[in-house]
């Protein structure tokens, strides 16, 4: 019993060494219920053509139902003597309904113009997962901003301090970047929603078959693709795909370096609840922070499939070549990682504890005020580059003597500048620092109140 759609022409099987490696059937076999769903869009083609009756779609409608069930159940299920998923899928057709009516469905079809059909249809259900999933995550750091919503916390660039930011100010601009791969997500399924079905192997089909009826039945909005070689041949959907899930790879990664740093006993800004974090097999006080490190050390194997991918594509001629099977495990693993990394990621950033005294035992330390003088001397006329030189002497001052900003005295302050009068005072605490920085975006208690109020209306439309 050959199981291959192409042993016509050939006098001898397989060797046992090109079976395995042709096959595929154990990693496509994800693809099953889509394959099933292309069929029927295909049968109803077909009869429209005139090349089924209306009882044999009727009973071909049947026969993809059982197998449906069975491939469900698990009662039917591919093989290796299959090769892929569309080998083992006609095969089961066959032994449900016969040879004569089973034989009929491949009538102007490839799996050529199969596989990239039922690759977006996989690839878009499971950006809509990946899509819920990331706003489940975003939804909890918004809570974690807003439970947190007067918190001060030393900002820094290069990891050195820099000025005051509010911790929910800091918390936003990692939902505004997940909110951007959310829309990432969204534009790559409107893009994607085009049907290869009906360009057959690459040229099309001769049967007066009706690619746009196909794509409507199989949910793409936008209608069947214009060039079947494109069709067949193109992949920069799954390229996209694996560069948008790496992206969101990287985006986790982010937070997680800061979990990472946050949770250290220097910094002890946050503590991760028990039942998201991890202990060690011989050090008993431990507690480690390993869905942060599992998120860190995913998005390098993220990277690692889009990079592979696009090597696999790179001078890859017109139109189908067997390369292209290299496709699908790439980005099958994306979704897997994301799928299983995020719903943890978010526990551990809706449960952890926020140590609100030590972040703001920190947030004025290391002169991050230094920036409020230079301010303030702009504000009484004097140019920013003589300020910057003046609030640059206080910080010399300061760590000449071992002390912050706000114990200079007077005529200390008067000493380095005259400009520097006790009104200075005002602007050397973190309160006033926060709420003067009140413009769009900025750290303002008044800003973040905005910017929350964006997040959370885009949040409710997506
Ligand atoms: N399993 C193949 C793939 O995943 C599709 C089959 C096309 N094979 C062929 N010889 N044209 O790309």
């Amino acid at each position: 019993d050959d199981v291959r759609l192409w042993g016509g022409r050939f006098a001898d099987g397989p060797a046992e060494a090109l079976a395995r490696l042709s096959a595929s059937v154990h990693f496509d076999w994800r693809l099953a219920p889509y394959d099933i769903a292309g069929s029927r869009a295909h049968a109803r083609v077909l009869h429209k053509a005139g090349l089924l009756t209306a009882d044999e779609l009727r009973r071909m409608t049947d026969g993809l139902g059982l197998l449906e069930a069975d491939v469900a159940s698990g009662a039917f299920t591919g093989t290796v003597a299959d090769e892929d998923v569309h080998t083992a899928l006609e095969r089961g057709l066959l032994e449900r309904l016969g040879p004569d009516l089973g034989g009929k469905l491949r009538a102007g079809r490839s799996r050529n113009d199969q596989v990239a059909t039922l690759f977006r249809m996989y690839l878009r259900d499971h950006a809509r997962i990946i899509g819920g999933l990331l706003a489940e995550l975003q939804e909890a750091l918004v809570g974690l901003a807003e439970a947190h919503a007067d918190v001060a916390m030393p900002g820094r660039t290069h990891l050195q301090h820099a000025q005051p930011v509010l911790f929910a100010h800091h918390v936003l601009a990692h939902v505004q970047a997940l909110g951007r791969d959310a829309e990432r997500l969204r534009q790559w399924d409107d893009r994607t929603a085009v049907s290869p079905y009906g360009s057959g192997a690459l040229a099309g089909s001769s049967l007066g078959l009706d690619p746009e009826a196909v794509a409507a039945d199989l949910g793409f909005e936008r209608g069947s693709v214009g060039n079947s070689i494109d069709g067949t041949a193109s992949r920069d959907f799954v390229a996209e795909f694996a560069f948008i899930t790496a992206m969101i790879g990287v985006d986790l990664s982010r937070i997680a370096e800061e979990v990472i740093i946050w949770n250290t006993k220097e910094f002890s800004f946050v503590t991760l609840h028990d039942a998201f974090s991890t202990g060690s097999s011989i050090m008993p006080q431990k507690k480690n922070p390993d869905i942060a490190e599992l998120a860190r050390g995913k998005s390098g194997r993220l990277i690692g499939n889009l990079t592979g991918l696009l090597a696999t594509l790179k001078a890859l001629p017109l139109a189908y070549n067997r390369d292209l099977q290299e496709d699908k495990e790439p980005v099958f693993d994306s979704c897997d990682q994301l799928e299983i990394l995020l719903p943890a990621f978010t526990g551990m950033m809706a449960t952890l504890t926020v140590n609100r005294a030590r972040m703001e035992e920190l947030a004025p330390a290391g002169f991050s005020l230094a920036t409020d003088i230079a301010e303030w001397l702009v504000r009484q006329g004097v140019p920013f580059r003589v300020a910057h030189e003046v609030a640059g002497e206080c910080v010399k001052e300061c760590e000449a003597r071992g002390i912050e900003l706000d114990q200079l005295t007077d005529e200390q302050f008067a000493a380095i500048s005259p400009h520097l009068t006790p009104e200075v005072r005002g602007v050397l605490d973190v309160p006033g620092s926060l709420a003067s920085r009140n413009g769009r975006g900025g750290t303002a208690p008044s800003a973040v109140t905005v910017q929350l109020g964006e997040v959370k209306a885009d949040l409710a439309v997506q």
